[in-house]
């Protein structure tokens, strides 16, 4: 693996392997000393052009643990507010003999293209709207965790499906994984051509949370991306709380085994209620430990080759 783009390039021994390597990377993580030889040498650069708290710290955490030298840079504090073009700002960090950026970018599409511009890594950590493939991987790996094979796990996805980068990575990922799945939303917010997209990929829709509620084994929340909205998609904040909010009331149609996850960052009396993200039945802080257990293997996959992880 030379780069992690899309989950698209991803096989299945392959999602299997990064999972695999994450349960030992998450040893590391609840040891006292948390630090790995392993990307001794290799420099990492973080390059975020949105804004981050999960998935920027817990690839620096990542790099580090597995002693390599990381550094962060944003869109406003590089030469990118000069006027520099992305092209060139990628060309110089590429120049100075960086193994990898990890790159977070609004437009769909950025990591790739800048993939075919350098001779580093690129690891696709969120584009716009199209993937965010580690964070389909943590949660990929929490669930595993959970119920050990996804095969035939039913995962319910639920919200703002349009704008969510996290949807289109799950989707891909889960389906690798033999889960099944029923994506729910307002019609405003169902992704366009969602119906030959379904039929396509074997997956359902509803609009009906309370239909789906009791058949799930997972529930994952999105959430309301108003950063991304140019117009109004649902009427008032309180309509869609209450049509398609996780409220205390809809706890208890789950089943109770089911458990509830969101990529965070969460809107809380929006998408979900208080009860739903503190309720025993929640993985949401487990996602995030997940995710620098999965971070660090997926560096190890890019950077450190074969051999043994720790
Ligand atoms: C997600 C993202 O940025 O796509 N957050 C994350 O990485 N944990 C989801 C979101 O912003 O809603």
């Amino acid at each position: 693996m030379k780069h992690l783009l899309s989950i698209e390039d991803l096989s299945r021994e392959e999602i299997d392997s990064i999972l695999d390597t994450a349960v030992s990377m998450q040893d590391v993580q609840h040891r006292d000393v948390k630090k790995l030889p392993t990307l001794r040498g290799r420099t990492i650069i973080n390059f975020f052009f949105e804004d981050s708290t999960r998935t920027r710290s817990s690839f620096e955490l990542a790099g580090k643990w597995m002693s390599a030298d990381t550094i962060n840079l944003s869109g406003k504090g590089s030469s990118l507010s000069k006027g520099e073009s992305l092209r060139d700002t990628v060309l110089t960090v590429d120049a100075m003999g960086v193994d990898l950026i990890v790159i977070r970018h609004p437009a769909s599409g950025a990591p790739k293209q800048v993939a075919e511009w350098v001779n580093c890594s690129i690891v696709n950590a969120g584009d716009g709207t199209h993937e965010h493939p580690s964070q389909a991987l943590l949660d990929a790996y929490t669930l595993r965790r959970e119920f050990g094979d996804l095969q035939g796990r039913h995962v319910a996805i639920v919200g703002d499906l349009t704008h969510s980068r996290v949807l289109r990575s799950n989707l891909l990922c889960l389906r690798k994984l033999g889960a099944r799945i029923t994506l729910v939303a307002p019609p405003t917010l169902m992704p366009s051509g969602i119906a030959s997209w379904s039929e396509r990929d074997g997956f359902a829709t509803s609009h009906d949370l309370d239909a789906v509620l009791p058949t799930v084994d997972v529930v994952m929340m999105l959430r309301v991306q108003r950063e991304r909205m140019a117009g109004g998609y649902f009427p008032t904040a309180r309509e869609y709380a209450v049509t398609y909010g996780l409220s205390p009331r809809r706890l208890d149609l789950l089943p109770d085994h089911a458990v509830i996850t969101h990529p965070g960052p969460m809107n809380r009396g929006l998408e979900i209620s208080a009860d739903a993200a503190d309720a025993v039945r929640s993985r949401i802080l487990d996602q995030v430990s997940a995710g620098v257990a999965v971070r660090m293997s997926i560096l190890y996959h890019l950077l450190a080759g074969e051999g043994s992880a720790t």
